[in-house]
């Protein structure tokens, strides 16, 4: 079964390449997974529901921290919970908080970042996109000379409204939000179960394939996933326990293009594409250690022996191994997650993202002033790895700083040919990068990418 799998994966995968997307076989495979899922859907309930004291608003579960605190912190509180900072998506979410919260708070905070004071620049935490679609900011708001940070006027004139406020400077109540899920007595997160290989009950350890069909033995597949909070959720799984990586259920073709053996599409991806390791499977390190970093994943061989995650649909019956739908996305072309895109000089990034001085490989020129602003959503950190670095020593120079401006404290001064790799990390979830030349002598200079910290 995984041998056809993954040659159905790779037939995929590589169509991507070709973009023929009128495949018989694709479309035979598609009814299959319809049929499968009408069937599930016929035997397993389906009701929403919210665990851990959430209570169930407008198909999201919410919990309401009523303990004033900095935006970060709120952002670290709920995602101890594997949530977000609540998100409001249309006029509905919007009124459903004012009623949620009650009359006796007056302010909570928002899951939302501006890097601009542009609604377009507002990013949601769970990684949803900008707030272009759906705002209710007050007027002449986002306003980002108050501060990044954005909370909800719950009562008085402007109830209902959205205001720009300083992250760290206030103190305020906040709702935490998780997905809803269905009710199921395993380790449940957003309508899935997940197992770790520890508990399934063998050593623990597998090679690629054999884990593949361990979890299809449970009626599910190796982990995939799709979002930061999922991925927090899995390595939660592994705390407090010393298990150095995993296999994820990812598959790779020339470290760039991917796909999931459960046949969802790639919609997120943590891949550290600074690493030199190859192979066609994928595993997640859950360790710092040498070149590898926590929570990014890697390129493995398929024969190394490792732990794994199962993960399977939440309120189904197993009964035998049933089919497994995996046709890979190909819709999704190109992977947006791992094609590195080179921006020129002077730009704003967001992570994932290379970043090379301007006519890299080749050499840059004379009299440049480039600046590079990295970005991550609102949770997280970020991890700038260099690559590969040659400039002439002491002219032209590559500094980084700790925030979106050089008011920040310097984190790094580079020129010649400093030993790579090497990287920094921000404390928030902005950084700045700059390169400046003379006017004489150039050199390849640098590459570099980065990542977000989870
Ligand atoms: C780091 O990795 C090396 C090689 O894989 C391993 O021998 C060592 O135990 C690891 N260190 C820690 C702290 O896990
Ligand atoms: C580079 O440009 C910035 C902003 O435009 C300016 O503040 C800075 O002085 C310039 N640096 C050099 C070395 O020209
Ligand atoms: C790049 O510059 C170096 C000297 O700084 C020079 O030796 C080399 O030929 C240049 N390479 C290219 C491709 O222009």
């Amino acid at each position: 079964m995984f041998a056809k799998l993954l040659t159905d994966i790779i037939f995929n995968v590589l169509h991507r390449f070709v973009k023929d997307k009128t495949s018989s076989l694709l479309l035979e495979m598609r009814q299959l997974v319809h049929l499968f899922a009408i069937f599930a859907g016929i035997f397993c309930s389906s009701s929403p529901v919210c665990t851990n004291g959430y209570s169930l608003i407008n198909n999201k579960c919410l919990k309401l921290f009523s303990t004033s605190m900095s935006h970060r912190d709120a952002v670290t509180t709920c995602s101890e919970n594997f949530g977000t900072v609540v998100t409001v998506k249309n006029a509905i979410d919007n009124q459903a908080i004012a009623s949620f919260v009650g009359t006796s708070i007056r302010h909570i905070w928002l899951g939302l970042y501006c890097f601009q004071s542009d609604v377009s620049q507002c990013q949601w935490d769970d990684a949803s996109g900008s707030a272009s679609d759906y705002s209710n900011f007050a007027q002449s708001f986002p306003y980002t000379d108050v501060g990044n940070c954005v909370y909800y006027a719950v009562s008085g004139s402007l109830a209902g409204k959205w205001i720009s406020n300083d992250c760290d400077g206030d103190l305020r109540p906040f709702i935490c939000e998780i997905p809803t899920t269905i009710q199921d007595s395993c380790n449940n997160f957003d309508g899935n179960c997940y197992y770790r290989s520890e508990d399934i009950g063998f050593g623990g350890y597998q090679s690629f394939e054999q884990a593949q069909d361990t979890c299809e033995g449970l009626c599910g597949n190796l982990v995939s996933i799709h979002s930061p909070n999922e991925l927090r959720y899995v390595k939660g799984l592994y705390r407090n326990r010393n298990t150095p990586n995993i296999y994820i259920g990812a598959l790779t073709v020339s470290g760039k293009y991917h796909s999931w053996t459960d046949g969802s599409s790639w919609t997120f991806g943590n891949v550290d594409s600074s690493s030199q390791q190859s192979g066609m499977c994928m595993m997640m390190s859950l360790q710092t250690n040498g070149s590898l970093t926590q929570d990014a994943w890697y390129p493995s061989d398929c024969q190394a022996f490792r732990s794994f995650v199962c993960k399977r649909k939440a309120g189904t019956q197993c009964v035998g191994p049933t089919p497994t739908p995996s046709t890979p996305d190909p819709s999704v072309s190109p992977d947006p997650y791992v094609t590195p895109s080179t921006p020129y000089c002077n730009s704003f990034l967001m992570a994932p993202s290379q970043l090379t001085s301007p006519g890299y490989p080749g050499n840059y020129t004379n009299n440049l002033n480039c600046s590079f602003r990295l970005a991550t959503l609102g949770a997280y950190r970020i991890r700038l790895t260099f690559n590969s670095f040659n400039t002439e020593n002491n002219y032209d120079k590559v500094m980084v700083y700790d925030g979106d401006d050089s008011q920040n404290s310097l984190m790094g001064r580079y020129s010649g040919q400093p030993e790579v790799p090497f990287y920094l990390e921000s404390t928030g979830n902005t950084m700045l990068v700059t390169f400046t030349t003379d006017g004489s002598v150039v050199g390849p200079g640098f590459s570099a990418y980065f990542l977000s910290l989870i």
